[in-house]
């Protein structure tokens, strides 16, 4: 993953020249990408390949919306593959635009090791990649930049999140609570597991973390876990979820259990999306740390500066709210998605 060790340290992509600074100034510029992989974009229109993780979640949906959208605006051709959350699938999916001499390839990675190999041949075609959403603990030489979250802050900002949901009247006194992890190995679940337990651990001896499972980031998942630790565990009393559709699904099976989400166990998930916003309404979310989806314009901006031989930073990071459910009727109207 992105470390501010790995951006002081990163090299230059295929033979690029980089201007290194600090963590904020921190830029790269890319020679081989500004040649393009057939010798220049600049008369002919960008052809970019894009491997999606899947369509897991309401955010993945707003996410490969806004990614075609932002696309035929910028007048890129689009080629767009969905690997069904399967590494194997995304690494075809390279490997094939890689044949095809697309100009860039960008990918949104499943989970953060094994790319290696892959970035390497990429590089070795003189194809530059734009990491989106999740990131990849391979050497920071191999790609361009990643236009995404930061999910350590996200992690940090749900349990503040909880912190006040914890300080309204009524809230218990002991702390139960059951995580629902994202995909096993993915940038998002290590990094909000991380950033969530930092907190826990530096200032709330009483929250107990009592049970803690992935539901693969899906509502079906959250449903089945979380019914399973409604029987093994009946003490728990808060929910954080790493994304709302677990949480969606987690209601489903609290209220199957008898219990009153968001009353008997608060819920704090993390993404925003429009059915995250509406359980909110309904009193079923406690309280939402967003994360934007709507990643597309920025992304075509940073296709076209790559392309054209600029400077990108090593990270472009998304602006992000975060909502308690006394905020969500308001705000619900001025959702993008
Ligand atoms: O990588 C972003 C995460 O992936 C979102 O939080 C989640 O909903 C999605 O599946």
């Amino acid at each position: 993953m992105l470390s501010r060790r790995n951006f002081l340290t990163s090299a230059a992509f295929a033979g690029a020249t980089v201007a290194v600074g600090t963590l904020d100034g921190c830029s790269k510029k890319s020679t081989a990408a500004a040649a393009g992989s057939s010798g220049g974009t600049s008369a002919k229109t960008i052809t970019l390949g894009f491997s999606q993780v899947g369509s897991e979640s309401g955010w993945r949906a707003a996410n490969t919306q806004s990614i075609k959208d932002s696309a035929t605006a910028a007048a890129i051709t689009l080629k767009f593959s969905d690997a069904e959350q399967k590494q194997e699938n995304q690494i075809q999916a390279i490997r094939d635009y890689i044949s095809q001499k697309v100009d860039v390839i960008s990918f949104s990675p499943v989970v953060t090791t094994g790319w290696d190999t892959v970035l390497k041949e990429a590089k070795a075609a003189k194809i530059p990649v734009v990491l989106t959403d999740r990131s990849v603990d391979s050497d920071p030489s191999l790609f361009v930049t990643l236009v995404g979250s930061d999910f350590e802050a996200e992690g940090e900002r749900a349990a503040h999140l909880l912190e006040k949901v914890l300080a309204l009247p009524g809230a218990p006194k002991t702390v139960n609570i059951a995580v629902l992890e994202g995909t096993t190995g993915s940038a998002p679940a290590i990094d909000r597991a991380k950033g969530f337990k930092k907190i826990a651990d530096a200032s709330h001896p009483e929250w107990k973390i009592v049970a803690s499972q992935t539901g693969d980031f899906t509502r079906d998942g959250g449903k089945q876990v979380m019914a399973a630790f409604l029987t093994a565990h009946p003490e728990i009393n808060v929910l954080f979820a790493h994304n709302d559709d677990m949480g969606l699904g987690a209601i489903t099976s609290i209220e199957a259990a008898g219990k009153k989400p968001g009353t008997d166990i608060l819920i704090v998930s993390i993404d925003g999306t429009h059915d995250g916003f509406v359980a909110m309404t309904q009193g079923k979310i406690n309280a939402i740390a967003e994360c934007n989806p709507l990643l597309g314009p920025q992304l075509m901006d940073t296709i076209k500066t790559v392309l054209g031989g600029g400077s990108v930073p090593a990270w472009i990071k998304t602006k992000e709210g975060d909502f308690m459910a006394a905020d969500a009727a308001a705000a619900l109207p001025n959702r993008k998605y």
